[in-house]
């Protein structure tokens, strides 16, 4: 019987988290495998990616549902069918309701590309940028009802001086991929 942590991704767009986390478990880096990616834009880069990793992939559309609450519904059934233990959000751009939090409380962690709790939602490397910051960073944090907020669990900075946004997020993606791997190593250990 395998004793690997049974992991759901969540994403939104492009998923390099998602391949960085996969591509530790297939490695053997982590003693997890990602046995569902959860997406609620069927087109997004990621549906492929998960494709290509042969792992399941609930994509949906929430205009397809009368409510929040419904689409959660759907996605707990789902994460319950497969024993999911830790569901790691990845760029999945959405507020976590009730129904998905009271379901997996204290098992539902998010990345986010700033140093919490400073610049939350959407486009924090701009918000930095615009705010003049010259330390940027990455945290891993617990998710509860608010945006990008809960308990902090691991941070990392880093220097930048420039005013290219797309360089920062060159740079903290390698962060993220890196930290997320080592931060669900300690929690599945734990
Ligand atoms: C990541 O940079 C992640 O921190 C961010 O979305 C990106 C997804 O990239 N998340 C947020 O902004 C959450 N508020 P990816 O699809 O390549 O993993």
């Amino acid at each position: 019987m395998s004793n690997k942590a049974k992991i759901a991704v969540f994403a939104s767009g492009v998923g390099s988290n998602f391949d960085a986390i996969a591509s530790a478990c297939k490695r053997g880096e982590l003693n997890a495998e990602v046995l569902l990616v959860v997406c609620d834009k069927p087109q997004a880069e990621v549906v492929n990616k998960a494709k290509q990793y042969d792992i399941e992939c609930f994509s949906f559309n929430p205009k397809d549902y009368a409510s929040k609450s419904d689409y959660e519904c759907e996605i707990v059934a789902r994460l319950d069918a497969l024993g999911i233990e830790l569901v790691c959000l990845a760029g999945y751009m959405r507020i976590v309701g009730d129904t998905l939090l009271n379901a997996y409380e204290g098992r539902i962690i998010n990345i986010h590309p700033s140093l919490l709790p400073a610049f939350r939602g959407a486009n924090a490397v701009e918000q930095a940028l615009e705010y003049g910051v010259k330390v940027f960073g990455v945290t891993i944090h617990y998710v509860d009802s608010s945006l990008d907020g809960g308990k902090i669990i691991a941070q990392r900075a880093f220097d930048y001086e420039g005013d290219s946004a797309e360089e920062v997020h060159r740079i903290g993606h390698a962060v993220e991929h890196k930290l997320y791997v080592e931060t669900i190593k300690k929690i599945i250990n734990r």
